[in-house]
């Protein structure tokens, strides 16, 4: 590869770029102290790219996920998603870029509690007003019976086990066939064959319908199947896990099974 090529390769050009965070600051305050969440990220993150973001707990993985999609501000930086300076969009063209583009799967599930697990797929699509009854009935039931739920589509989440109501959010979150989907520990709730069948479910969008996948994760099978494992210390990005990424031009990121990764993915564990 000549230096002009290698060097276009190394610079991935905006319009490859899905997510983009520059010197990214996030403070919460509590009473009278501030906690510095996150401190000062750098991250480029390309279309059709599947990653993970790993590291201790209070590292500010969830943080990181909720500045990405838009349910939290930064409190300086710059968080670009799809192109667009999201510190510069109105509340309607924030909601507008959560319901269109993003999909989040909360930690904390986040399900409407007076909903069936149904409805609560349903709901975005509702919200979307883009398609009629029947195709969104059978959406909805493809997605439920996906995550292995189509006997509970009628059950409220109080009446779903923890595994069962994660799986629920992660069919609310694929829907409306997002772009983009954030998913803040997806498999922590799922025994280990059910969290792989959700993860190949996610590896299949990604690689048939270029859909980008972001996850934080404290499972070793996760970031195995990763294209990149992105390590957060204390609010910071101690690495990117750059090389693979290099690698993937386009696309699915492959899935990275090298002795390296797998040394690095447990690193990165608490
Ligand atoms: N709403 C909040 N108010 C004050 N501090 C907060 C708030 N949310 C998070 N923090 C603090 O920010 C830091 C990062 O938290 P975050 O939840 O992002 O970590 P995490 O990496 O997702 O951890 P875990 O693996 O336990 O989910 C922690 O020190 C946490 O206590
Ligand atoms: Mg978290």
């Amino acid at each position: 590869m000549n230096a002009v090529t290698e060097a276009a390769n190394r610079s991935a050009s905006v319009g490859d770029l899905i997510v983009k965070l520059e010197q990214v600051v996030k403070e919460y305050a509590l009473g009278k102290v501030t906690v510095p969440a996150v401190r000062g990220v750098d991250l480029e993150i390309r279309k059709g790219e599947f990653i993970t973001v790993a590291g201790p707990s209070g590292s500010g993985k969830t943080t990181l996920l909720n500045l990405i999609g838009c349910v939290d501000t930064a409190t300086r930086g710059t968080v670009l998603v799809d192109g667009k300076d999201t510190g510069k969009l109105s509340e309607r063209e924030l909601t507008k870029l959560r319901l269109f583009t993003i999909g989040f799967i909360f930690q904390s599930f986040n399900l409407v509690s007076v909903l069936t697990a149904f409805q609560n797929v349903e709901f975005p699509l509702l919200l979307q007003k883009s398609i009629g009854k029947a195709d969104r009935t059978k959406r909805v039931l493809d997605l439920l019976e996906a995550v292995g739920l189509k006997e509970h589509a009628d059950h409220r989440p109080g009446e779903l086990s923890g595994g069962q109501r994660q799986r629920v959010a992660v069919a609310r979150a694929l829907v409306t066939k997002p772009k983009l989907v954030l998913a803040d520990e997806p498999t922590a709730n799922l025994d280990s064959a059910t969290g792989k069948s959700i993860i190949d479910l996610m590896k299949e969008l990604n690689e048939t319908q270029g859909t980008t996948f972001v996850f934080s994760t404290h499972d070793h099978e996760v970031m195995r199947r990763a294209g990149r494992v992105v390590q957060l210390v204390d609010g910071r990005v101690v690495s990117a896990g750059d090389e693979s990424a290099k690698t993937s031009a386009g696309g699915g990121a492959p899935e990275n099974d090298s002795a390296d990764d797998d040394k690095r993915a447990e690193d990165g564990a608490d």
